[in-house]
């Protein structure tokens, strides 16, 4: 099994469906962010969940622990792999996320969203570097209990040097030679996991693929060959 999870970033239940019964066996699993989620609603996730694909919930849950918690509790019913939460909620928010989650959900934070830069982060009166905060919240995260980070390739070596024991999911992931879109700065799935990466989001180099299952088995095959210093359980 890959550990690559496939990003289905639609509102489109059937396209989503769909993909997920062609990775299913291949892939870890697929990720449904707020997108899908607004769309479709927790019935829109048990239709991909028939596939016997395990579903990883990007929802960056953010609100008071109560609220949180009791999130958690709602979408228990959906096993899902990997829930997200935002770090900036504060270690109470994220250990009433954890103490709600089912047993085998990896609930791992989101940090600082690539879309903030420094400026941004002085307008809501943060004084740190991106990466400074990065790092704050990853601490936060792992004294609250949780599973791991979402974090980039280009941070995943560092994260995983402090946490050696953390789950690292990593977006941006490129193959060589496929088409990078929007994602400014890239890695390869061999140098994500060699530097630590737990599981890999890898969207529309898979999904745009013509064939998905042959997508995802030929990055597998690069995978391979990676050395196996970073490739232990988490
Ligand atoms: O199609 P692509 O491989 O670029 O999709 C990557 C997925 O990872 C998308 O769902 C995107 O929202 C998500 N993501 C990202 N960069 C981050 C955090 C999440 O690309 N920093």
């Amino acid at each position: 099994m890959s550990p690559i999870f496939v990003a289905l970033d639609t509102q489109d239940v059937h396209r989503a469906a769909a993909i997920a019964r062609d990775v299913s066996g291949v892939a870890a699993g697929v990720k449904v962010g707020l997108e899908f989620f607004c769309a479709n609603g927790a019935e829109g996730v048990l239709r991909i969940a028939e596939h016997e694909t395990p579903v990883f919930l990007d929802l960056k849950l953010h609100d008071i622990p109560n609220t949180v918690e009791k999130a958690v509790h709602a979408l228990a019913r959906l096993e899902p792999a990997i829930l997200t939460v935002h770090a900036a909620g504060g270690r109470a928010m994220m250990r009433a996320a954890k103490a709600a989650a089912p047993a085998r959900t990896k609930v791992v934070a989101v940090t600082v969203l690539t879309s903030l830069d420094r400026d941004d982060l002085a307008g809501i009166g943060v004084r740190s570097s991106p990466a400074t905060q990065v790092d704050r919240l990853a601490g936060l995260a792992r004294e609250a209990g949780l599973d791991g980070i979402v974090c980039s390739g280009a941070e995943v070596r560092q994260a995983h040097g402090k946490w050696p024991h953390g789950f690292f999911v990593v977006p941006g992931v490129r193959p060589r030679g496929a088409e990078v879109g929007d994602q400014k700065r890239v890695v390869t799935p061999s140098q994500a996991v060699a530097d630590g990466a737990s599981v890999l989001v890898i969207g529309r180099p898979i999904t745009g693929a013509s064939d998905p299952r042959r997508a995802i088995m030929d990055i597998a095959a690069s995978l391979a060959q990676t050395p196996a210093q970073a490739r232990t359980e988490k």
